[in-house]
């Protein structure tokens, strides 16, 4: 059923026509719907002729629309995208949190006004029912599509961050930055956490043929009225390259900072920026990665083979010592890890030699399958949004993998377990070998690093539940 008939469906069918309206009746309406749309627009309250449809729909809720309906893949509250209303978005909050957000918007609209900000954009909304109905902002999330963006125009942010040091002098937002151990660009060595994009989108706007940043306030939730030191270090972490700028507002504003934590921050906001993204943009661009997705494939050089198998060999001989370097790396498998000794079968030389036969063209394959694999459904996805070809920042995302990494040494740990080349109990259990085959794998990968044919590998160790272990691989 489209659209037009559900609201047709759902909507009273009593409505009062107003043929009878005088002349002057109609002017005076017009004169209050002038005053009314004034008003709207200083409460910063939804207002357009689709209304009465949206308050349908969102009453109604009906299941077969809103099964259907594309959804925003960021963010904990079910956000949806309606196609035949491409100026709103729908915001599925519930009535106590819709209000409270809704008073929160108009808080920091009044302050914004009141500092006569331009660059901050609070979307104008209404509730209805379970739903907010909001102004559907310009807006990208992707952390490279921001990032690319600030990187490339840093100079039109200059007044946004200004304004957000503004408003940060009187509230302040907390949800910016995450520590959140499943975000790969949050294990970035020297860093260690990441930007939530996702509630602070960049875009630039344009209006009589003068560009400016903009930045979109579209959750603001997490407000808090009370400074602490970490207020300014968030928005130096996020805008490092406007560390004087945000030094210099604050000082006219009175805020109080230690210099030299801001310029770590800066330091570290920067690395964020370089290693997330420039040098991984530059990497491509050596490589002479093509601009068309459907010509990607991940390969391997083979010629290498020899050398891997080598590798192998003697990791397997140093393994089978009980020395695991995983243990090291990942603190998850400390607590009570019985790590298995001497399985190898006599002669220890040969047996690892011969399994090194047999393991490593199975996890050279895993690794350019899976890979393989993700980049083709990353790619099916994101068909859907790319149009023509796709800009820097969506190569850079699409060349961003995160793939449990299970997947990669499956087939070794198989051959581990079935091979008459070791001692089975000594060597027990299948959670045992697939720590041994975790290793193989790991050394090669990291081979692929030194070699270049990959860009970054982050085996994601700090993740707390060994189930999300994933690995980051660009490439
Ligand atoms: N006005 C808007 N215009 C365009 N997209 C929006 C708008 N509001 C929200 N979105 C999209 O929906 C996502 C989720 O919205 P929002 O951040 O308000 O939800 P949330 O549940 O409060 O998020 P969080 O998990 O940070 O608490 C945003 O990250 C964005 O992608
Ligand atoms: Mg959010």
């Amino acid at each position: 059923m489209n659209i037009t008939k559900i609201i047709t469906k759902y909507t009273n069918s009593s409505q009062s026509n107003n043929n009878n309206a005088t002349l002057e009746q109609n002017n005076a309406a017009q004169v209050i719907q002038k005053h009314t749309r004034i008003y709207l627009k200083k409460k910063g309250i939804l207002s357009n002729n689709l209304l009465s449809k949206y308050k349908t729909l969102c009453i109604a809720r009906p299941k077969e629309l809103f099964k259907y309906m594309p959804r925003a893949t960021t963010g904990a509250t079910k956000v949806f995208l309606p196609k035949d209303f491409p100026k709103v978005i729908f915001k599925q909050s519930g009535k106590a949190s819709g209000e409270i957000r809704l008073r929160i918007m108009q808080k920091v609209r009044d302050i914004l006004t009141r500092q006569k900000s331009s660059c901050l954009i609070i979307p104008k909304a209404i509730r209805f029912g379970d739903f907010l109905v909001e102004d559907r902002l310009p807006i990208n999330t992707d952390s490279f599509h921001n990032m690319a963006l600030y990187i490339s125009h840093t100079k039109l942010f200059d007044d946004a961050v200004r304004e957000m040091t503004k408003l940060f002098s009187e509230n302040y937002l907390t949800d910016l930055i995450t520590y959140c151990s499943r975000q790969h660009l949050g294990h970035i060595l020297g860093v260690g956490n990441s930007v939530r994009y996702d509630n602070l989108p960049l875009f630039i706007v344009e209006s009589h043929g003068i560009k400016k940043g903009a930045i979109g306030l579209i959750d603001l939730e997490h407000l808090s009225e009370r400074q602490d030191n970490t207020t300014l270090k968030t928005l130096v972490r996020i805008f490092p390259y406007h560390l004087n700028i945000i030094k210099q507002e604050a000082d006219s504003l009175k805020m109080i900072y230690d210099n030299k934590e801001l310029e770590e921050v800066a330091t570290q906001g920067r690395k964020y920026l370089q290693l997330g993204y420039t040098d991984f943009l530059n990497w491509l661009q050596i490589k002479g990665i093509s601009n068309n997705p459907k010509n990607w494939k991940f390969e391997i050089n083979r010629n290498r083979e020899k050398e891997f198998r080598d590798l192998i060999e003697l990791e397997l001989i140093k393994l089978n010592q009980g020395i695991n370097d995983l243990y090291k790396r990942d603190s998850n498998y400390h607590a009570g890890s019985q790590i298995s000794k001497y399985y190898l079968k006599e002669d220890i030389v040969h047996s690892a030699r011969e399994l090194s036969y047999k393991i490593t063209p199975a996890i050279l394959n895993d690794i350019v399958n899976v890979i393989n694999e993700s980049l083709i459904s990353k790619i099916e996805k994101y068909s859907r949004k790319i149009v023509s070809i796709p800009d820097e920042a969506t190569i850079v995302a699409l060349r961003s993998l995160s793939i449990m990494r299970a997947k990669f040494f499956w087939s070794a740990g198989e051959i581990l377990d079935e091979t008459d080349l070791i001692n089975h109990e000594k060597c027990s259990g299948f959670i045992e070998k697939n720590r041994i085959a975790e290793q193989l794998f790991h050394i090669i990968f990291e081979k692929l690093v030194d070699y270049r044919e990959i860009f970054y590998y982050d085996p994601g160790y700090n993740s707390r539940s060994i189930t999300f272990q994933s690995n980051w691989i660009r490439f």
